[in-house]
C-alpha cells in the first residue's frame, strides 16, 4: 500500500530548521521558528512553570481520563484570563485543545459542521499554517491584504476588502503580534473592524498565540475583548505555547461565544465530538501547569513578572537592532522594525537577500523576510545588522567571520 504514495510535500519551516541543524558554521543564527530565547540563546522553563510542576508532582493524584473537554478548571481559568467579564458561562464555553494549532483545527471543524464550505478570510500574508488547517477541515479560504505599500497596517484597504465579507463568512484575525509581519491594527482600527463585523454579521475568529509578548497581557487582549463585547458570536483559538513556554506540552483551548446559552452548549458539544474523532482528549500536563499558576496568586504574579521580562527583552532586541541598522544606513529596515511588535518582524528584504544571509552569514530567516526577534541573543545583534547591511549593499561585508557555505542548494520557502 505505502508504495502507492506519491512524494508528499514537507513542511518548509521544519525543513529549514533541519537545514540549520546540519549547518556546522559556529556563527550560525536560527531566526526561523517562533521560540523565545534568553540572552544565552536558551529557551528556558519559566520559574512559575517549574514551581507548578513540582507542586503537581508532589500531589500527583491520578492520571485517570479527563472528559472530552479536557481539564475544565483550565478552561474556566483561560476563559477568565482571555475574556474577563465577557467570559460568563451562558455566553461562552471553552474546550481544552492540543495547543493553538489544535484549537484552530477544532474551531475549523465546528465551522464546517455548522455550515460546510464556509469561506474563511485570512490575512495575506498569514501564519503559515492557517490556510492548511482551514482547508484540511474542508473550508474555503479567501485572503485579504494586511499591509500598505509602506509596510504599515492598511486600515483602509482591510476595511474595504472585508466589507465584501458576507453574513455567512468567518474572518480570521490575529489578536496581537501578527505573525509573520509584526504589524498590528491600532485601537481605532480594531474598533472599526468590530463595527464592521457587528454591522455585516460575519463572525470574527481570533487567533491568540502571543498575548503578553507585545504590549503586555491586558493590552494584547484588549482587541479580543473589544470584539467580544461588540459581536454576538465569536471564535477564539488560544495557545499557551509562547507565553507559558509550554511549546512541547501542547497546551491551548478553543473558545466559543454565542448569542444564547443553547447555541453555546451545542457548539461546545460539537467541539467535543470533533475532538473525539481526532484524538479523543488533549494531554493533561500543560493544562494542569497553567491552572496551578493561574489559580495561585503568588505563582500568577511570578508568571506575569517573567512574561514582562520576556516582553522587555524582545522589545530591547528590536530597539537594539533598529539602532544598529540605522547606524549602518539600512533606513527602510530600521523603520519597519521600529513599528512592528511581538516575536516576529518582516524585513523589507528580497528572497535573494534572505538566501544570501543564509548562505554567506549563516543567518536563517524565511525567504519572505521574516525573522524571530525573540530568538536573537543580544550580543549577536551587531552581527545580524552587519549581515543585513551587507546583503542590501550599505555595509562592509559583515567582517564578523562570514563564511560562505558550500552546501547544496538552499530551498526558497515562504
Ligand atoms: C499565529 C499563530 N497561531 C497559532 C500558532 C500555533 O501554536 P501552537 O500550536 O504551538 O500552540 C502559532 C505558532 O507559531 C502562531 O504563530
Amino acid at each position: 500500500m505505502l508504495e502507492l504514495l506519491p512524494p508528499p510535500p514537507t513542511d518548509p519551516l521544519w525543513d529549514l530548521t533541519a537545514e540549520f541543524a546540519a549547518d556546522e558554521r559556529p556563527e550560525r543564527l536560527n531566526l526561523v521558528l517562533g521560540v523565545y530565547r534568553d540572552a544565552a540563546g536558551r529557551t528556558p522553563v519559566m520559574a512559575a512553570v517549574r514551581e507548578a510542576e513540582i507542586r503537581l508532582a508532589e500531589r500527583s493524584e491520578s492520571k485517570e481520563y479527563r472528559g472530552l473537554s479536557g481539564n475544565t478548571a483550565f478552561n474556566r481559568a483561560l476563559l477568565g484570563m482571555v475574556l474577563g467579564a465577557e467570559g460568563t458561562a451562558d455566553r461562552a464555553a471553552a474546550v481544552q485543545t492540543v495547543a493553538g494549532s489544535g484549537a484552530l483545527r477544532l474551531l475549523a471543524d465546528l465551522i464546517c459542521r455548522t455550515r460546510p464550505g464556509t469561506t474563511v478570510w485570512i490575512s495575506d500574508p498569514a501564519y503559515v499554517n492557517h490556510r492548511p488547517i482551514l482547508e484540511a477541515a474542508g473550508l474555503r479560504v479567501r485572503p485579504y491584504g494586511w499591509r500598505d505599500a509602506d509596510g504599515g497596517f492598511d486600515a483602509a484597504g482591510v476595511l474595504r476588502e472585508l466589507s465584501g465579507a458576507r453574513r455567512d463568512d468567518v474572518v480570521l484575525l490575529q489578536g496581537c503580534c501578527h505573525n509573520p509581519t509584526g504589524v498590528d491594527p491600532s485601537r481605532e482600527d480594531w474598533a472599526a473592524l468590530a463595527e464592521l463585523a457587528a454591522r455585516d454579521g460575519w463572525v470574527p475568529f481570533v487567533d491568540l498565540a502571543y498575548h503578553g509578548l507585545g504590549g503586555g497581557l491586558e493590552a494584547d487582549l484588549a482587541a479580543t475583548r473589544m470584539l467580544a463585547a461588540r459581536v454576538p458570536e465569536m471564535l477564539i483559538a488560544v495557545s499557551c505555547s509562547k507565553n507559558f513556554g509550554l511549546y512541547s506540552d501542547r497546551t491551548g483551548c478553543a473558545i466559543v461565544l454565542g448569542g444564547s446559552s443553547r447555541a453555546v452548549r451545542h457548539a461546545e458539544t460539537t467541539l467535543q465530538n470533533a475532538a473525539r474523532t481526532l484524538y479523543s482528549m488533549p494531554p493533561e500536563h500543560g493544562a494542569a501547569v497553567v491552572t496551578t499558576i493561574l489559580e495561585d496568586g503568588q505563582l500568577r504574579d511570578l508568571w506575569r513578572a517573567e512574561l514582562d521580562v520576556m516582553r522587555g527583552r524582545i522589545a530591547a532586541n528590536r530597539t537594539d537592532l533598529t539602532t544598529h541598522l540605522s547606524a549602518l544606513g539600512c533606513e527602510a529596515q530600521a523603520r519597519s522594525l521600529a513599528r512592528q511588535k511581538g516575536m516576529f518582524s518582516m524585513l523589507p528584504l528580497s528572497a535573494e537577500q534572505m538566501l544570501r544571509l543564509r548562505r554567506q552569514f549563516a543567518i536563517y530567516g524565511t525567504t519572505s523576510g521574516r525573522i524571530n526577534i525573540a530568538g536573537i541573543p543580544g550580543h549577536r545583534i551587531p552581527f545580524l545588522a552587519q549581515g543585513i547591511a551587507a546583503v542590501i549593499g550599505t555595509g562592509a561585508d559583515a567582517g564578523a567571520g562570514a563564511r560562505t557555505r558550500q552546501s547544496p542548494a538552499v530551498s526558497p520557502i515562504p
